[in-house]
């Protein structure tokens, strides 16, 4: 008998835990910052030195965490389940637990890539400053999509979402498209589960929601260990 597919969208909540920053939350990332100045090409355009900065924190902190009982108990999912996590986090702390599906929408902190060709990208885990360049000589940037810029994986995350017999959402403020919009990708009898302290969603927005507010580390094993126990 094919498995379940479930499909898992999380956000920068999947990672509080583990000791990473949300961006919306009191103290959160996008407290201490302008998003336009280090977040976008225009930024990057302005001021580099700036942006690599920012990046170079984010990696050297993501160098020093770990993956929470969350993102363990998701990994865990797919002794039974056919599982696809779609983030919107650019850590690696799904790989890290043991996810072997995931879809980053954001990008991913340890890589970079060529300014000048996209497609050039290099696993990467230390500082990155100008003067690191390509082969072409071009400077290397952060693999990250930047506001304004286009969301390359969208249209597979799409596809991935309606092919879900089961949806997961952790930890996001459901704040930032198009990754959003993926929730109405899933067909409108799909059981939705939202696991979030702060649920900017009702119940009653859609069709067969449970809201969990709890946080990632609270909701998510008991979830885990309700899902293997519902769908044998
Ligand atoms: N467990 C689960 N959820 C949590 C936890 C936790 N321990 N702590 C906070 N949250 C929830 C918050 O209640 C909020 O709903 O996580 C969510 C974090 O929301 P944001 O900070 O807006 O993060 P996210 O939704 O991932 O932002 C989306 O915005 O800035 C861009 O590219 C960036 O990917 C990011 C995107």
């Amino acid at each position: 008998m094919p498995k379940q597919k479930i499909v898992v969208l999380t956000g920068a909540g999947m990672s509080a835990e583990s000791g990473l920053k949300t961006f919306r939350d009191a103290d959160g990332l996008w407290e201490g910052h302008d998003v336009m100045e280090v977040a976008s090409p225009q930024g990057f355009a302005r001021n580099p030195e700036l942006v690599l900065e920012f990046y170079n924190q984010r990696r050297r902190q993501l160098l020093e965490v770990s993956p929470n009982q969350g993102h363990l108990a998701l990994a865990q999912l797919e002794q039974q389940f056919n599982v696809s996590i779609v983030t919107q986090n650019v850590d690696n702390l799904h790989e890290q637990a043991g996810s072997s599906h995931v879809v980053h929408l954001h990008g991913e902190l340890f890589k970079v890539r060529s300014i000048r060709d996209e497609n050039y990208v290099l696993d990467w885990k230390k500082d990155l400053t100008l003067g690191d360049v390509d082969y072409a000589g071009h400077q290397l940037r952060p693999h990250i999509v930047w506001f304004g810029e286009m969301v390359p994986l969208l249209e597979t995350a799409a596809e991935i979402t309606q092919q879900a017999d089961i949806l997961i959402i952790i930890g996001t403020s459901m704040q930032v498209y198009p990754a959003a919009s993926l929730i109405h990708y899933a067909d409108h009898q799909t059981p939705i589960y939202f696991v979030d302290p702060k649920p900017t969603v009702r119940a009653s927005d859609f069709g067969n929601l449970t809201i969990i507010q709890k946080t990632a580390v609270e909701g998510v094993p008991p979830l885990v260990e309700e899902l293997f126990s519902i769908w044998p």
